[in-house]
């Protein structure tokens, strides 16, 4: 073998290193991928062009790359804010980013509806439903992104409805097939999600009819929870933004809040999210809502289902209204009877029936020849033993076991609830989930009996005592980009809710799945956030002319409080409580804030004057600095006191507020704490008179307490009470 000099060898690994490094380089900065070019409020100049702006932008960007700016261009943003979507290497994102009038830019990225696909239903009562001022209710227009929508589902009959409201600016173009009437006024689909608006998923068609949904009597799922499906206000329009297909990219989604703030909606209900919560500049929900925020409509969207950690919640922007999930005390449970006799509740939406017939039971654990012990107790893919499992009921721990041991020829599966909780879910199959203790009981008994045997029953509905608890899928709070701001804001349900639904999908997200409805049981934050949205609707059906501040406003302060014994969250998990939409017409006074309040706030939350003054599109914001005071984000005027301090110190903090008084005038509010032992609750004034409606009064809170441990929470609550209206803002110190 020639010798090699040592000195040569490194020399030939040294290049290498670099030729592969620059490689790499190089090809990592010629991938394409669609960059959002967010430039903050539309020029009011009335010779500006944006599409003709954001070409000339791309021409200077791609330079001499062989691209034109046309192929690259992917959506622009011009109806009711700027910017563009554009497919782009690293190197042009970074030009665009240091342009002249960019706010962000930063990657697309694709959100997820916040379904877990399984939930009941509740709201108003009818009666009061159909108490909304004549003409006022059905000028109420709630725009949807979501999936799409179902045309022909009998939730959106247009019988009784009139032409669409003369506000209305916008089109149906649902594509081929899909026609719009009275009841959908308006249909827009996207690039990525497809033109045609029709709902291939059910999630849209489920979101929209929750919220403004016709009432439909006698609907249920298979049987279970039987009763009229209706939106919150049955009268409202709807106009659906097909936003998600498979996804939803986030340049699709920013279109839809550019076309739906354009269109004249009134309430914005959007189910879907991230999955970690980001700087409000480059979160393209929070860019939506803000622009919408602008021009008097409220954005309702769903705080997230990746609970029950803490900090989970992707729903930040102080001018959305965020939604956490709860049960109703409608639980739907499902049986499993043991060859013994014993009977045991487990937790499942189980349409498939035994007709009394008992089989078999086998552990996971024992129907695998080929699998560890771990994996096969899982119930794995390919663990299971056919000819082990066939014609048994099969024990698995984990949920995919449903379909594995289906795939096997099992006749059923008893799942490990690894939740507190344990949501009933649709299963694609016989199936029941039980609790660790019944899980225990159940596979003792199948492994020291004589052949054990079980029959799995179809589900019941029971009433749920314990109900509404938060769903330990809900995401919680803190709020990790804004900490003085409670997220979520409100609860509503979001377990097992029973909706319109797309003909043509499955209510499982198993392929093999092969039952089609016309009305199903989903769970999700996805599932709260109409409820509320349906709920603001109601509101804005009684009071026109209220603003996106005060209609959140109205349904926090008269929220039930929810149980923090049943709920070791507390605000963190349900907000300000369970939403209440018939006491919020008549809140008695509101918290509210405007585009102003929310730049200061920005302001005071470090946000730099460039970056606001291009969110906002006016020069001249200046935040207040050094000698002037600055102001606090804990004096901003929300319906909450929420403080984060530092842990293991005493604090001392101040909460400067404004209401506004809505009900009559001569009225007299007297401050209540609901107080707690580690916090000292002061209110100055303690009276508030208002000789007139429409008066606003401030007031200040003081809160003083130790030191609090890192990673806990303190709370407390103020009333404002006139003996009629309560007025009820939750108090959150935390560390
Ligand atoms: C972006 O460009 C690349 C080629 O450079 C292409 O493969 C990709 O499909 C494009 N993406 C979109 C969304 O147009
Ligand atoms: C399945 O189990 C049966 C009975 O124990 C056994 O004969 C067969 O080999 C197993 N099949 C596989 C693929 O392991
Ligand atoms: C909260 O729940 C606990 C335990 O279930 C109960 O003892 C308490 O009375 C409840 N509190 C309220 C305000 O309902
Ligand atoms: C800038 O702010 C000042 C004071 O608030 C106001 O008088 C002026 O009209 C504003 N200018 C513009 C261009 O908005």
């Amino acid at each position: 073998m020639p010798k090699m000099n040592k000195v040569v060898m490194f020399y030939f690994f040294f290049s290498f290193f670099i030729a592969t490094g620059s490689l790499l380089c190089s090809a990592s900065g010629d991938v394409r991928k669609v960059y959002i070019v967010y430039m903050g409020s539309l020029s009011s100049q009335p010779e500006y062009s944006p599409t003709s702006h954001h070409l000339s932008m791309l021409q200077e960007a791609l330079d001499d790359s062989g691209f034109d700016q046309d192929s690259v261009l992917i959506a622009s943003y011009k109806r009711s804010f700027n910017g563009f979507a554009a497919n782009l290497t690293n190197t042009e994102a970074q030009k665009l980013a240091s342009m002249e009038g960019v706010v962000s830019v930063f990657p697309s990225r694709t959100l997820h509806l916040q379904t877990t696909r399984s939930w009941d239903f509740m709201g108003l009562d009818e009666s009061a439903a159909t108490q909304t001022p004549p003409g006022a209710a059905s000028d109420v227009i709630i725009g949807v992104l979501d999936s799409g929508i179902w045309p022909e589902s009998e939730s959106f009959r247009d019988e009784g409805f009139g032409p669409p409201p003369k506000k209305w600016k916008g089109i149906c173009s649902g594509g081929v097939g899909f026609k719009c009437n009275n009841k959908i006024i308006g249909a827009r689909g996207y690039k990525s999600s497809g033109p045609n608006v029709r709902d291939t998923k059910g999630h849209g068609t489920h979101t929209a009819s929750t919220a403004a949904g016709n009432r439909v009597k006698d609907i249920s799922f298979y049987g279970l929870a039987k009763g009229t499906a209706r939106g919150g206000l049955p009268s409202a329009r709807v106009a659906a933004y097909k936003v998600c297909n498979h996804g939803c990219e986030s340049s699709d989604v920013l279109l839809g809040f550019d076309d739906a703030i354009a269109d004249g909606v009134d309430i914005i209900t959007i189910s879907l999210g991230g999955q970690g919560a980001t700087n409000l500049v480059s979160d393209e929900i929070a860019i939506g809502s803000f622009h919408a925020m602008e021009k008097g409509i409220l954005t309702v969207h769903s705080a997230g289902n990746t609970g029950p950690f803490s900090g989970t919640v992707t729903s930040v922007a102080p001018w959305l209204l965020s939604v956490a999930a709860s049960s109703t005390d409608r639980q739907i449970i499902d049986k499993v009877v043991l060859g013994n006799g014993k009977t045991i509740i487990g937790s499942s939406v189980n349409t498939f029936t035994f007709n009394g017939r008992k089989f078999p039971l086998i552990r996971g654990a024992d129907a695998s020849t080929v699998c560890s012990e771990d994996s096969a107790r899982m119930c794995e893919a390919d663990c299971l033993n056919s000819t082990l499992v066939k014609g048994k009921i099969v024990l698995c721990e984990r949920t995919g076991g449903v379909s594995a041991s289906r795939d096997n020829g099992a006749v059923g599966t008893i799942l490990l609830s690894r939740t507190p909780d344990n949501i009933p879910f649709i299963r694609s199959a016989p199936a029941t989930s039980l609790t660790p203790n019944d899980y225990n009981l159940v596979q003792s008994y199948t492994a020291y009996t004589k052949n054990p045997t079980a029959e799995i029953l179809s589900s019941d509905v029971i009433k749920d005592s314990a109900a509404p608890a938060v769903a330990s899928f809900s995401s919680r709070g803190p709020n990790t980009v804004m900490p003085d701001i409670m997220k979520p804001d409100i609860s509503a349900p979001g377990v097992d809710i029973l909706a319109a639904f797309s003909p043509v999908a499955a209510p499982t997200s198993d392929p093999k799945d092969n039952r089609r409805v016309k009305y199903s049981i989903s769970s999700g934050t996805s599932m709260a956030c109409p409820h509320v949205a349906g709920a603001a609707a109601y509101i804005k059906a009684f009071h026109p002319d209220w603003s996106p501040s005060v209609i959140k406003s109205a349904l926090m302060t008269t929220a039930w409080p929810m149980n923090a014994s049943k709920n070791p969250d507390g605000e963190f998990a349900y907000g300000a409580g369970h939403m209440n939409p018939k006491k919020a017409i008549h809140p008695g006074l509101v918290y509210d804030a405007y585009r102003e309040d929310y730049i200061k706030l920005l302001c005071s939350a470090g946000y730099g004057e460039q970056e606001i003054s291009k969110l906002t599109r006016d020069n001249n914001i200046s935040c207040p600095s050094g000698s002037e005071k600055k102001s606090r984000t804990t004096d901003f005027n929300y319906p909450s006191m929420t403080v984060k301090v530092e842990p293991r110190t005493a604090f001392q903090v101040g909460f400067h507020r404004t209401v506004t008084n809505v009900g009559p005038s001569g009225s007299t509010y007297k401050a209540k704490i609901m107080s707690n032992p580690r916090l000292r609750v002061k209110v100055e004034p303690r009276v508030l008179s208002f000789d007139s409606s429409n008066k606003k009064k401030s007031f200040r809170v003081t809160i003083a307490g130790r030191g609090l441990r890192d990673k806990t929470m303190v709370t407390a609550s103020l009333v404002w009470s006139d003996g009629i209206h309560s007025v009820r803002s939750p108090i959150i110190a935390y560390a």
